[in-house]
């Protein structure tokens, strides 16, 4: 199976292209192209603009999260299209926060209500389950946290009756691509965990094999010690590429960089891969 990833939104960008916090991919594979999340604000559209790509031709967008930097894009993506499927959890309407400093707390949820984006055509397909969007791509659902190191970050919140509370991120989901060489995972931020993410893709598909892991992988605020047991699992799992995205952060993909020199790319808005590479 041939699969195209096009990075239409990322913190940084290549020659030419526009770049914004947040991540936005077309990922085309098995007759679909799926959209894996919106960007901020205007880049993916404008991305998308440059590089001749019709966003009014997609099948439908998921949504990895209720994050700002996620969602964001969505009311200039619905403007190029009529109606659009949309895959997503129904936690991403939950009021969210990131606490910057003791004294400075942010709102960074959804920043529309569910009523103004299906006036914008918007058709929701909520499932806490995975979703299958053709019989080799599925979304993940909620994704178990099975390893003793992979914890929420603890300065994203959520408000419930007035007080903050940690974030259990239940939302976090990825898309996975089961292919005859391997798997290809899609992240949004991975709030529940790199690892933890790969090993809900191999428990869903029965697939052990892992071709590629592209996106962002929430290391920006990691411990040295968390980073380091991300490296030696990656290493048992085997990821023949691996794509550091947006919330990675720079410790973390140069840690990368420097274990997996093989596998290892930045991918930034404008970055285009087909797969398998030959
Ligand atoms: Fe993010
Ligand atoms: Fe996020």
């Amino acid at each position: 199976m041939e699969i195209k990833i096009t990075t239409l939104s990322e913190n940084t960008a290549n020659h030419g292209f526009l770049g914004e916090w947040g991540l936005s991919m077309l990922v085309e594979a098995d007759g679909k192209k799926i959209l894996v999340d919106t960007g901020m604000g205007t880049s993916a559209t404008h991305n998308a603009d440059i590089l001749g790509i019709d966003l009014a031709e997609i099948d439908c967008i998921v949504l990895s999260h209720g994050h700002i930097d996620h969602t964001g894009g969505l009311g200039h993506v619905l403007k190029r299209r009529k109606e659009t499927e949309i895959i997503g959890h129904p936690d991403i309407w939950i009021s969210r926060y990131a606490r910057r400093s003791p004294a400075n707390v942010q709102f960074i949820g959804m920043p529309f209500t569910q009523e103004e984006l299906e006036a914008s055509g918007a058709r929701f397909k909520f499932s806490r389950e995975p979703v299958a969007i053709t019989n080799h791509i599925i979304t993940s659902g909620e994704i178990e946290m099975l390893t003793d190191y992979e914890t929420i970050d603890d300065n994203l919140l959520i408000k419930e009756s007035g007080t903050f509370q940690p974030d259990r991120l239940a939302d976090d989901l990825s898309l996975i691509i089961n292919a005859e060489y391997g798997l290809v995972v899609i992240l949004g931020c991975g709030h529940r965990g790199l690892v933890n993410t790969i090993g809900q893709a191999q428990k869903l598909t029965g697939n052990k094999r892992v071709y590629a892991v592209i996106g962002g992988a929430h290391l920006k605020y990691a411990s040295e010690e968390r980073i380091e047991k991300t490296i030696a699992d990656l290493k048992k799992i085997g990821v023949h590429k691996l794509g550091a995205s947006h919330c990675t952060g720079f410790a973390a993909s140069a840690r990368l960089a420097q274990e997996f020199p093989e596998s290892f790319f930045l991918n930034n808005a404008g970055t285009r891969l087909t797969l398998p590479e030959s």
